[in-house]
């Protein structure tokens, strides 16, 4: 197959694209229907495979051997910035080294470190505090009588403060997680990012993620540290006291661990429930359905996950020769994975451009699929439901009060301003 037009599949490289709405669907819809698994040549970056569909998305997810995620970067970046990663770093790709990061057996060993603690029927131990963390943000909602801005005063303070307090974060120190959260995904954002960033420089993803780790290493390392010698029942305790192969966790590899907890831990949730409230305002006969049957809340939080993908893609790369539907991929390409595309795949959903409760098979990858899916899956439903419980019996109407905004970002973002009318009774 021909590579991608640049023109086409450049925009996708940018994050001012994901800041227009509908920008990313339209260019996603064409390249599936002429280019479904093609190359994007862009300037300034290695060639990427674009993997659009919803089955070979779950192809290389399910196939961790031959798509690597260690050894280039996990994530879009272009050459100017890897080399200035392999500076940083004597080397290696990646400035983290958290799951994502991290192929087998390494990853096996360190996915196990946490993965009972946010296994599904561990997760509910939390659902006393999460319910009363929900209460307490929707109070904001009697207080501003009528009219708030959902994206900044509820669903991003929600999930920042139940991961926080599962990792085992003081509040005080919220403030500054959410920052360097934003800096990290929202690095080209002119509202979110670092003061001083310019995205037109690509050197700037970098070093503002570089600033980010450096930030999270000193904050961590001595948390870790504390939790060593006086360990609690938290994340951050496990993370400190585990052993993976016979030895405590190496340092950048369990800084990376809080980071993804602390940053990926409640971003993509707040985009979730943001992008949820904001389809909500806007559609009328879906508020109307779940207001009459809230036995359908678990299907409008699954259907809000493959709505909202707020992460947009994550890089692997081939570690031998093989063949993808058909096509010869080489040791060492780069495929992209678009879960955007891939959840709005016409052979795989009906109406992919609906938001549906009555979806009998919702298997999205807004979770991403296979040996990395998302560990918080568990803990983001939960929270998820747990909001909708609390606000919808109350909530009698809601409206836009103004346009939605979204983030300039092409890996983790969706809305940073949804502004609603609303009636509680
Ligand atoms: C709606 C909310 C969320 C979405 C849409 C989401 C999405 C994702 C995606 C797409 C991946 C990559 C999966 C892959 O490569 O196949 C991932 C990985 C991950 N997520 Fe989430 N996530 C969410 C919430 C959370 C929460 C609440 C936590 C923490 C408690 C979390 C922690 C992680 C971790 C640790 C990984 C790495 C897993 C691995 O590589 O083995 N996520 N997530």
């Amino acid at each position: 197959m021909q590579p991608i037009p640049t023109a086409l599949i450049a925009p996708l490289f940018n994050p001012a694209t994901f800041a227009v709405r509908g920008a990313v669907d339209e260019l996603l819809t064409t390249v599936r229907r002429e280019y479904p698994l093609a190359v994007a040549e862009v300037p300034g970056y290695d060639p990427h495979w674009i993997v659009s569909r919803h089955a070979d998305i779950q192809e290389v997810s399910r196939h961790n051997d031959l798509f690597r995620s260690a050894e280039r970067s996990a994530t879009l970046i272009p050459q100017a910035g890897e080399a200035l990663v392999r500076a940083y770093t004597g080397g290696d790709p990646n400035l983290f080294r958290s799951l994502v990061q991290l192929d087998n057996p390494e990853h096996k060993e360190y996915r196990r470190v946490l993965f009972q603690a946010l296994a599904s029927q561990s997760v509910t131990r939390w659902e006393t505090g999460i319910r009363r963390i929900a209460r307490a943000q929707l109070a904001k909602l009697d207080a501003a009588e009528g009219a708030i801005d959902w994206a900044k005063e509820i669903s991003a303070p929600y999930p920042l403060q139940v991961v926080l307090d599962a990792i085992g974060v003081p509040i005080e120190d919220h403030p500054k997680i959410l920052r360097l959260t934003q800096w990290l995904f929202s690095w080209a954002d002119p509202d979110l990012c670092r003061p001083g960033t310019d995205p037109a420089n690509p050197a700037q993803q970098p070093q503002t993620w570089k600033i980010v780790f450096d930030e999270l290493d000193d904050y961590f390392s001595s948390v870790l540290a504390e939790r060593r010698a006086h360990p609690r029942d938290d994340l951050v305790s496990l993370i400190a006291n585990a052993e993976v192969m016979g030895a405590p966790l190496e340092h950048v590899r369990a800084i990376s661990y809080c980071a993804i907890l602390a940053t990926a831990g409640h971003d993509s949730t707040a985009h979730t429930t943001a992008s949820a409230m904001w389809e909500l305002a806007e559609n009328p006969a879906l508020f109307a359905a779940l207001k009459a049957d809230p036995s359908r809340l678990p299907a409008f939080v699954e259907e809000g996950i493959r709505w909202a993908m707020p992460v947009k893609h994550f890089v692997r790369s081939a570690s031998t020769d093989t063949t993808l539907a058909g096509q010869a991929i080489r040791p060492g390409d780069l495929l992209y994975l678009s879960y955007p595309s891939g959840n709005r795949d016409e052979s795989e959903f009906d109406a992919p451009f609906q938001f549906r409760l009555d979806r009998t098979r919702n298997r999205h990858v807004g979770f991403g699929y296979g040996g990395h899916v998302c560990l918080g899956q568990h803990l983001a439903r939960l929270e998820m439901r747990i909001l909708w419980e609390e606000l919808l019996p109350r909530l009698t109407a809601v409206e836009m009060a103004g346009s939605g905004r979204l983030i300039c970002s092409e890996f983790v973002s969706g809305p940073k301003s949804v502004p609603v009318r609303y009636r509680l009774n």
